[in-house]
């Protein structure tokens, strides 16, 4: 081969290989801009739905006047706050709900609706004079002591205020299934 024909050859193989290795740098810096321009998108749809899902009062909520309440007749009240899911938060919704039982001693108790077994509704059987959970037969007394069943701890009491004749009540849910009352 001559020696004019084999310096166009490298010639042109250096050219491709600039023309090549400008091609990848393209393509590298284009996905990285894409990635960069997508990232606020993605957070906008991903960020709220990681937000937790209101699960507790914000603090002591109002349930209701306490005239009228009678020694050892648990009422059952909704508790209504403020509730955020992923995309939406809704003013004044119900988030849950209690059992409010006056003591002999005149002072009140709330107790959690929420079975602490695996999470059914707490009735209160008037006739019995016990709470019951019907899914898979937990009884417990007024005060809320577990009295039999698989139940693995008693009623869960939450935190009570009294102010000007209105009870307020910290509404918080519990973990299911074990001994201890820890709050989710
Ligand atoms: S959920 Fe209440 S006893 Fe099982």
């Amino acid at each position: 081969m001559e020696e004019g024909s084999v310096k166009k050859e490298v010639l042109h193989e250096s050219r491709d290989g600039r023309r090549a290795f400008l091609k990848i740098c393209s393509v590298f810096l284009t996905s990285l801009i894409g990635i960069a321009y997508s990232i606020p998108i993605i957070r906008t749809f991903i960020n709220p739905a990681l937000q937790k899902t209101v699960i507790s009062s914000s603090g002591l909520v109002e349930v209701g006047d306490i005239r009228g309440c009678k020694v050892n007749v648990p009422r059952k009240v909704a508790i209504k706050d403020s509730r955020r899911d992923a995309w939406t938060k809704y003013p004044e919704t119900v988030i849950g709900a209690v059992w409010v039982v006056q003591q002999e001693d005149e002072t009140f108790k709330a107790f959690s609706v929420i079975c602490p077994h695996l999470g059914c509704g707490i009735d209160w059987d008037k006739d019995s004079g016990r709470f019951i959970c019907p899914c898979h037969e937990s009884y417990f007394d007024i005060k809320g002591e577990i009295l039999s069943g698989p139940s693995p701890r008693r009623m869960d009491t939450l935190e009570t205020d009294i102010k000007q004749g209105k009870l307020f009540v910290r509404y918080q849910k519990m973990k299911l299934g074990i001994a201890e009352k820890i709050p989710v």
